[in-house]
């Protein structure tokens, strides 16, 4: 206690930090995040999705409704609070339900089918910080809204697959089915059934999953819950047929794209919507507990009509970027730089300072990257800076040069230094950095 007020007597800044959990995104990191909207972009482009942009904040009850009440996620760890106007409101904790809402808000339903769309943005959880788990963090997502067929869930899959491959990464896709309506409550039953002689041996959030919905145990990460499962039948081997069938023809799409995965009956998903095939990419075979998971996703066949669409059948799938990209640092993963400046553009005194404003104009038209630091007197601070920018050329404007209609240009490489005359910066520039700009 002692030690943080000294701290702070001595560095009152300390005062004001970061919210716990929350990131700031510094510019030396931006290259990543760059990287990966290109990467979404592209692969976006390819797959024919469209991006779509929805609030941060939505009514609360749409969580409630779509996530589930009794998940983790709505009961304890949405930020949710009663605006000035009396709404009850939320920092939106996952993608899905928005983009749900404005499908049928926006009467999507009308649209070819399926509607295909995707996103970027921040979302909220109070979850525990720690390695790889944040109270803000940024997703990107994948929707397929309005058709039942397998081989859209199989794509969801390879969409997500190779956007990790393309950022450097292999990862290893887990893959269950947790059955529909018809079957599910059967299996529920069974586990029940299962555990009903060891349920005091479970941990205290599975003793209530235990009564409202035992399939969450399965995914319990207590050592304890785990052992007591050992011996569970399968998912898989009890769903319905028109679920089984519906399995095995995924399996079979994703066997024909060669994309390697393990059945993984753990993989029930802390979100009440899914049905049927539900999937994570996780980065290493062994699982770390849930931060372990680049992405996850599955079909929600009922989402959209539990907020009051029509039945519509869909699949989707959401990355964490945050995750993603402490991976591609673990393994160094090649991002193009932040771009280096074509020109750094010097001056000395005043009357240089007013000359290059005008030209810097003209160089940006022109099409050059241009740095300079108009705010420093003296050649040598300003030399610096354009080394450490990694400025290809440097021009210097001084008094003299003014006066004699010229100006120096300096080959940041080799240091060399030559008087050109200022009206043809421009052509030796192009000249020199070997392209034609425009
Ligand atoms: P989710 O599994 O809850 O699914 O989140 C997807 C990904 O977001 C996770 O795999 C993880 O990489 C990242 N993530 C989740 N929580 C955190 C956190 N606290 N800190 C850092 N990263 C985190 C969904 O959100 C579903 N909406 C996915 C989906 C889309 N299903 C169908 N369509």
């Amino acid at each position: 206690m002692l030690k943080k007020k000294v701290s702070l007597i001595k560095n009152p800044a300390r005062k004001y930090q970061l919210v716990k959990g929350m990131n700031d995104i510094l510019p030396d990191d931006q290259r990543y995040w760059f990287f990966i909207y290109d990467v979404l972009r592209e692969i976006a482009q390819e797959f024919g999705y469209q991006r779509i942009d929805c609030p941060v904040v939505e009514n609360t009850n749409l969580f409630t409704r779509s996530v589930g009440e009794e998940t983790d996620i709505v009961s304890k760890e949405m930020y949710s609070f009663i605006d000035r106007g009396g709404e009850d409101i939320a920092l939106r904790p996952e993608g899905t339900a928005g983009v749900v809402r404005a499908y049928n808000e926006h009467g999507m339903v009308n649209l070819p089918q399926p509607v295909k769309l995707y996103y970027v943005g921040p979302m909220y959880r109070y979850d525990k910080p720690q390695a790889g788990r944040f109270r803000q963090f940024y997703q990107f997502g994948f929707e397929a809204i309005g058709e039942l067929e397998p081989v859209l869930d199989a794509q969801q899959i390879l969409i997500a697959y190779k956007i990790l491959q393309r950022l450097g990464i292999n990862a290893l896709v887990q893959i269950n089915s947790i059955g529909c309506s018809e079957c599910r409550p059967a299996y529920q039953n069974l586990i029940v059934d299962f555990l009903k002689n060891n349920k005091n041996q479970l941990c205290d959030d599975c003793k209530k999953r235990f009564q409202k919905n035992p399939l969450r145990i399965l995914d319990c990460k207590e050592k304890k819950c785990q052992e007591l499962l050992v011996n569970l039948p399968q998912t898989v081997d009890n769903l319905c047929e028109n679920c089984r069938s519906h399995f095995v023809r995924v399996l079979e799409y994703l066997d024909e794209l060669e994309i390697p995965y393990n059945l993984n009956s753990r993989i029930v998903r802390g979100l009440d919507y899914y049905t049927r095939t539900t999937f994570e990419l996780w980065e290493n075979e062994e699982e770390k507990g849930r931060q372990n998971a680049l992405g996850g996703g599955g079909r929600y066949d009922n989402l959209v009509e539990i907020l009051g669409g029509r039945p519509t059948p869909a699949v989707g799938f959401a990355g964490g970027i945050e995750r993603i990209i402490s991976i591609m640092k673990d393994k160094d993963v090649s991002v193009p730089k932040n771009p280096e400046p074509d020109v750094f553009v010097a001056q000395l005194g005043n009357e240089a300072r007013k000359k290059i404003l005008k030209l810097m104009e003209q160089l940006k038209k022109a099409g050059f990257t241009i740095a300079e630091s108009l705010a420093k007197n003296g050649i040598k601070p300003q030399l610096e800076l354009a080394n450490k920018l990694g400025a290809r050329f440097s021009l210097i404007l001084g008094q003299k040069e003014i006066i004699d209609g010229t100006i120096l240009i300096r080959d940041m490489k080799g240091g060399i230094q030559e008087i050109i005359n200022y009206e043809k910066i421009i052509q030796e520039l192009e000249k020199r950095l070997g392209k034609s700009q425009k």
